[in-house]
């Protein structure tokens, strides 16, 4: 297997739109993520330099690489973004076809450009054209429907052209995110490149990242939405396949994690904006925390903390519940 030019880790951290903010993956790295992904930025929006996508783009605090995901339809548009982000100083760029929004800027890109696969190859041939050697990898899907899984020819064609490394969702894109992952599908992919495929998908817990791994034989995996809220899984896994022991955070790590995380939001957005936009963070913490509560009292409990306005009277909130949780545990 060809070996890309940076570090091939096997666990990835995946973008996610409005999620996987600097300030979560600050936490993703802190408990042993080996590699987190930026949310997606439009090379055109890059290169107008909106603050809003200047964020988007951060690097995070702590270790691992700074990896920047690119969307876009407009191959003048992904060169110029290539170009900025190389000129930032970030080491990985990924290609986003791997994202069904309809809204992904500049109309169809993302997954869509499955359907276009002309269209997509000049992307990525102007995406390594503006890296200028930084290492380009891609995010796709199994394809745009049943009849064109056509994953592993853009797959190869892309590794034709210098991509290093790519990544795949197995679903296609008019399955949006219905149904189950097809691990199983992603192996054609696997089997039609020389470069490391991770596979992604419906991958929550270990058990799940040994029989991802088995059906698609991809060289790593790529977690998502399991990630909210347990930000220290990436590391659980990493440690798991490396057959490391993992001692996963306790109640009151969780809360000063947590209330980091809520800090880096309110430095990187604004008051107003970094609540707002860390509070799916916060409730996916309390829906997933062993915190001894009934649904009911879950539910009321997020709500609650989801009102706040007052970063203060929230950090200590999160504190105490957790605190109080910890407590009655070990009663
Ligand atoms: C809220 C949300 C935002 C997403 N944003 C992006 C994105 O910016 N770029 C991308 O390639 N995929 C994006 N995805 C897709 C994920 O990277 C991933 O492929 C998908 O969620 C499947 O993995 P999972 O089951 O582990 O979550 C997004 C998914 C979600 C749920």
């Amino acid at each position: 297997m060809k070996m890309p030019s940076f570090q091939a880790e096997r666990v990835w951290l995946a973008p996610m739109s409005g999620s996987t903010d600097a300030a979560f993956r600050r936490q993703a790295v802190r408990y042993g993520a080996p590699a987190v992904v930026s949310e997606m930025v439009a090379g055109e929006a890059l290169a107008a330099a909106r603050p809003d996508v200047v964020r988007k783009t951060c690097r995070h605090e702590g270790r691992g690489l700074w990896i920047v995901q690119l969307a876009g339809r407009r191959p003048e548009d992904m060169r110029r973004g290539a170009e900025l982000l190389v000129e930032a100083g970030v080491d990985v760029i990924d290609i986003n076809m791997g994202c069904p929004s309809r809204q992904v800027t500049g109309g169809n890109s993302g997954s869509a450009l499955m359907r276009e696969p002309d269209l997509a190859l000049q992307i990525i041939d102007a995406t390594l054209e503006g890296a200028g050697g930084t290492p380009v990898t891609l995010k796709m899907r199994l394809g745009w429907d049943h009849d064109l899984l056509n994953a592993p020819e853009i797959a190869r064609a892309a590794v034709d052209r210098g991509v290093e490394m790519l990544a795949v969702h197995g679903r296609t894109r008019c399955q949006f995110y219905k149904g189950q992952a097809d691990w199983s599908a992603i192996s054609d992919t696997v089997e039609a490149v020389d470069v490391p495929v991770i596979a992604n998908g419906d991958i929550g817990s270990v058990d799940q990242v040994d029989a991802a791994l088995a059906e698609s034989r991809a060289y790593g995996v790529m977690l998502g939405r399991a990630a909210m809220g347990q930000p220290w899984l990436l590391g659980q896994v990493a440690a798991h396949l490396e057959g490391r022991d993992f001692v996963r955070p306790d109640l009151s790590a969780q809360a000063d994690g947590l209330c980091e995380q809520i800090e880096d939001s309110l430095s990187l957005y604004g008051s107003w904006l970094g609540i707002r936009i860390v509070r799916k963070h916060i409730a996916a913490h309390v829906d997933k925390a062993e915190l001894p509560l009934d649904e009911a009292e879950r539910r009321a409990v997020r709500a609650q903390l989801c009102r706040l306005d007052d970063p203060a009277e929230l950090i200590a909130q999160i504190q105490s519940l957790y605190l109080n949780s910890e407590t009655k545990a070990a009663a």
